[in-house]
Formats: structure tokens, sequence, C-alpha cells
């Protein structure tokens, strides 16, 4: 019988072999591991647990919160504050940054969460996840402020997701390769299922709200057409497309067969740059996606490179294949 490597072992070999994984960020790694687990039971109970609806209240994003929105920020939060891996959280479900309490011990760790992605597909029992991304907090800082997190993505030091669908499945990156493990519910641990992912280059598949086709710029509408047109279009091929509305289970399609995701500039809102946030879910998709051999722009640089003004900013959100993110991407500079 193969023999089952679990995500603490794992990350002790880590630490032991490539001695580029600190105990610390070890440890912080696993309570976040932990907190998704029981985010997890949560959202498994779905109406047996009263954890479905609407919360009726709003987030700093003027999105009306589900309850498992707050659940599950309430469960990250719980679980990290104690640990005395971390300076400070930061939320899509929290207005500001969220610092550790003096009465717990200081990290150096800073953690950004969208604590449950695909919120629109609680109630109706499709895949949703937890995203996360880790910084370090800048040297010689005092105290923690919003401005320590304001850092471009290619500063994480880790970033994963875990999808609750069919399987409980955590995907990490610490910048040596995308790995994912697989929620053992009886044993209550994390089990290694799978090294070294890569995004195939090319792809058929494209994810794409296709509803708001009017209101997208023309490069986007350009590229669409051309996978619309098929094998007797430009591009010569037939193609697939999905949008699961749950950005965490389009990412992990991809990441388990490649595609493309957009989630474009729109002219709805044409001061903001598109719907999904920079720091906690375009950030850490962006760095996994990119150590699995993929790419991720915002249709005109890398999403990593971007230095941000605020912990909610949004990014318009082109990611995936590289051969079809850089097609994209061309069609945007020319
Ligand atoms: P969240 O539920 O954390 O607010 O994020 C939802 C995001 C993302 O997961 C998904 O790709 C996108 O919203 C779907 O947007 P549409 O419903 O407009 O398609
Ligand atoms: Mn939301
Ligand atoms: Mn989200
Ligand atoms: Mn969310």
């Amino acid at each position: 019988m193969t023999q089952r490597i679990s995500l603490t072992r794992y990350l002790v070999e880590q630490q032991r072999i490539r001695h580029h994984l600190l105990a610390e960020l070890r440890l912080l790694i696993e309570v976040v591991a932990r907190a998704c687990k029981g985010i997890s039971h949560a959202v498994t109970q779905g109406a047996l647990g009263g954890v479905l609806g609407s919360a009726g209240s709003e987030n700093v994003q003027g999105e009306v919160q589900k309850k498992l929105d707050i659940i599950a920020n309430e469960v990250l939060i719980e679980a990290n504050e104690w640990g005395g891996h971390l300076a400070a959280m930061a939320s899509e479900e929290m207005d500001g940054i969220y610092a550790v309490p003096n009465r717990f011990p200081q990290g150096e760790y800073l953690l950004l969460f969208d604590p449950l992605d695909g919120s629109s597909n609680i109630d109706v029992n499709v895949s949703i996840g937890t995203i996360f991304s880790v910084l370090q907090k800048p040297e010689g800082s005092t105290g923690v402020t919003e401005q320590d997190f304001l850092q471009p993505g290619s500063r994480q030091v880790a970033a994963g997701y875990c999808i609750y669908g069919p399987q409980t499945t955590l995907v990490l990156t610490l910048g040596h390769g995308v790995v994912m493990f697989t929620l053992d519910r009886e044993q209550g641990s994390f089990v290694l299922t799978g090294e070294d992912l890569r995004v195939p280059e090319d792809t058929r598949e494209f994810a794409i709200n296709m509803s708001n086709m009017r209101h997208w710029d023309a490069p986007v509408k350009r590229y669409v057409d051309e996978c619309l047109a098929g094998k007797e279009g430009p591009r010569g091929k037939d193609f697939n497309m999905r949008w699961i509305a749950s950005m965490v289970a389009d990412v992990h399609r991809i990441l388990t067969r490649g595609g493309i995701f957009m989630y474009p500039w729109d002219k709805r809102e044409p001061d903001k740059p598109g719907k999904l946030r920079l720091m906690y879910e375009a950030n850490p998709m962006s760095w996994i996606i990119e150590q699995a051999g993929g790419a991720a722009t915002n249709g005109r640089q890398r999403i990593l490179d971007i230095q941000p003004n605020g912990l909610h900013e949004r990014v318009s959100v082109i990611l995936g294949s590289r051969n079809e993110v850089e097609r994209v991407t061309q069609y945007h500079l020319n």
C-alpha cells in the first residue's frame, strides 16, 4: 500500500529538506488547514446545520452576506488569532485589518482570506471554497497597519485554497510548485494526493460569464468571438465553455485539466477594473497558476506585479493556460 503522506508530514519535510519553510509559516499553514476542515464540516451540514441563506447584513463590498460568509470568517479568525504566528489578518468580509489582540502572542505574518468564495452557490449545493494568501510583515515596522498589507502578489510566501466539493481538497504553493491534499474525513487529516501540478499550455475550454458580453472591452469580445467561431474560425478548433461562478471551482478545473478563466473589466462600473479582489482572490490564485506553469494578467500586466492601493482593490483577471492568456493579453496590447 502506498504510504499516505499527511499535510503535517509534507510540511515538516519541506522545512527539513528545503530550509525555505520556517517553522512559524509551517504552523500557520496547519492552523489555516484546520480552520478549513471546520468550514468544510459546516458546509457539509447545509440545511441540517442551519448555515444556508442570507445573514441579512452587508459587507464592505456592498454584498449581502450569507450566513456561511460570516461563519467561515469567524472560524478563520478564531483559529488564527491565538496561534502566535500572525501580526494581523484581512478578509473580504471585514473592513480594515484585524490586528491580533495584545493578549495573544504576536507573529510576523499577515494572513488575507476570502473565507467563503462562491457565495451565490451556497444554497444550491455547488462547490465553494476558501482562498488564502500569506505575506510577511515588513521589516522594522512597529505595530501593524493596512499599509503593511499593500504588497504586490509577488511578495506572497504562501498561497492556497480549499475547495468544498464532492471532496474537500486543499491546494497550496510555497513558491516551489503546487501540491494538493484531499481530506480524509474519517482520519480528519489532509492526505497528499497531487504534487507538482501543471496547467497545460493550450486549451479548448474558456470560462467567462457570457451574460456580461455586451459590457466587455473589445479585446475580450474578440477573443471569445474567435472561440465561438470554432474550427471554421481563425482558431481552427472548437472550444467548450464552463462557468461555475465559484472562482475556486473554475480555477481548480483549470489546474486539473487546463483552460482560461476571465473576469474582465466591463463598462457597468467603468471606474472599477473588474469584480474580483486583488489581495485575497486574484493574487493567491495567480501565484498558484504561475507556479503550475500557467499565466495570469489583468489584460495588460502580470497580476503579481500590481502594486495594491487598497485592501479591497478590484482587478480584471485573465488566468490559466499560458498560450491563451498571452493571446488575450496581446489583443489588449495591440
Ligand atoms: P465571493 O462569493 O467571494 O464574493 O466571490 C464570488 C466571485 C467568484 O468566486 C466568481 O468567479 C464570481 O464572483 C462570479 O461572479 P458572477 O456571479 O458575476 O458570475
Ligand atoms: Mn462575496
Ligand atoms: Mn470570492
Ligand atoms: Mn467570499
